[in-house]
């Protein structure tokens, strides 16, 4: 049985408290937070479950095998540090620290002290995402050209990191996962208009070796909530909408190619005529998923990697190679544009 401790249980905590009670192998033996409320609301949904607002309780307590860290960005490194330095294997939500050294010191004592330390790229565990890597080593869209990602909706404002820290960490690291390498160069722009300094919309380009473009587009201030992205290969293009139930990722048999005219030589007299334009439009396939819920796949494989001594999938380096693009895309955004290369 492995013994978990929660610390922070405010949004996102209480899911993993949640998951890790619904595993057979995981005890949930503590939750932490600095709210009386947060803990009092706990306690009433998980009993058996203590309750603490200081969190060294739960990291000094020989039982606690592991630690799950749901607070803000900004203590994660304190935090994790001081879980691993206590001999606890840690499981940090996205992303792992608010800057690349946190998190390369993180990594150095989670190998010091032979402990498992996890970052929760949720949508590395997602069958739609699994399903998309597939298609893609599969060669089914052909040579990629480009990958427009949109997540945004109204709010939830976070006070210690702008939107970029807050939501591209998920587009960053679904990308990083499907294309297996880091980009080149980033290029962002954006704003704050509600708080002061704390970006709440940004616009982000990352280029990837072959010619690869990918955009994304985060805020906190759009009426709707969209989270798609759109693949665009020379064969197919792919459309993946996570807020749709069932039918998340279509493919398209749809395209266009540049052709050599056939007409006789004699028949056309400018060079542009030489070619023409040829669109395809095909039938969508849409790839049957499961419905597994990401973040429950994500806690189990945790918990499988401490019991086989495992290196986790979004282990320390994956954490950190997502910090890296995420501040060069900050670099970027406060010299009004420039392009940072990686
Ligand atoms: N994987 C995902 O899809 C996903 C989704 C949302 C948030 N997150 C991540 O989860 C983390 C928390 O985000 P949130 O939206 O739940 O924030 P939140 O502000 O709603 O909750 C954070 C909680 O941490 C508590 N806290 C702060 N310092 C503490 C300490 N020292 N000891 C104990 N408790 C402490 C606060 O009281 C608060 O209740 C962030 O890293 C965020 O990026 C991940």
């Amino acid at each position: 049985m492995l013994n978990i401790g929660v610390i922070g249980c405010g949004y996102w905590g209480p899911n993993l408290v949640r998951n890790f009670s619904q595993i057979k192998e995981c005890n949930v033996l503590w939750c932490s937070d600095l709210s009386d409320d947060r803990l009092q609301q706990i306690k009433e949904i998980y009993p058996r479950v203590k309750t603490t607002k200081n969190y060294m309780e739960v990291i000094e307590d020989k039982n606690v095998d592991a630690v799950a860290i749901a607070t803000p960005v900004s203590t994660h490194f304190e935090l994790a540090k001081t879980a691993l330095q206590n001999n606890k294997h840690v499981l940090v939500e996205k992303p792992l620290a608010d800057n690349s050294e946190h998190a390369k010191e993180l990594i150095e004592i989670a190998e010091k002290n032979k402990k498992i330390m996890m970052v929760d790229h949720t949508f590395e565990y997602a069958s739609a995402i699994n399903k998309i890597k597939g298609v893609l080593e599969a060669g089914e869209l052909g040579k990629l050209f480009t990958i427009d990602m949109i997540r945004v909706n109204l709010g939830l404002f976070q006070k210690d990191i702008n939107v970029v820290w807050d939501l591209a960490p998920h587009d960053i690291s679904i990308l990083l996962f499907l294309l297996g390498r880091m980009p080149t160069s980033v290029k962002a722009d954006g704003m704050a208009y509600i708080l002061e300094n704390i970006e709440d919309d940004a616009h982000i380009t990352l280029k990837f070796p072959d010619k690869i473009t990918t955009h994304m587009h985060v805020s906190w201030l759009d009426p709707l909530k969209i989270r798609k992205t759109t693949i665009v290969g020379n064969k197919k293009m792919l459309v993946y909408d996570d807020t749709e139930q069932t039918e998340k990722i279509k493919i398209f048999d749809k395209g266009v190619t540049l052709e050599k005219n056939n007409l006789p030589k004699d028949e056309y007299y400018a060079t542009w005529e030489e070619f023409r334009l040829v669109y395809r439009r095909g039938e969508a396939k849409v790839p049957v998923l499961d419905n597994k819920e990401p973040l429950n796949v994500m806690c189990r494989h945790f918990a499988e990697c401490i019991k086989n001594n495992k290196k986790p999938l979004s282990d320390g380096l994956s954490g950190l190679r997502v910090v890296q693009v995420i501040e060069a895309i900050q670099e970027s955004l406060r010299s009004k544009g420039k392009d940072v290369f990686l």
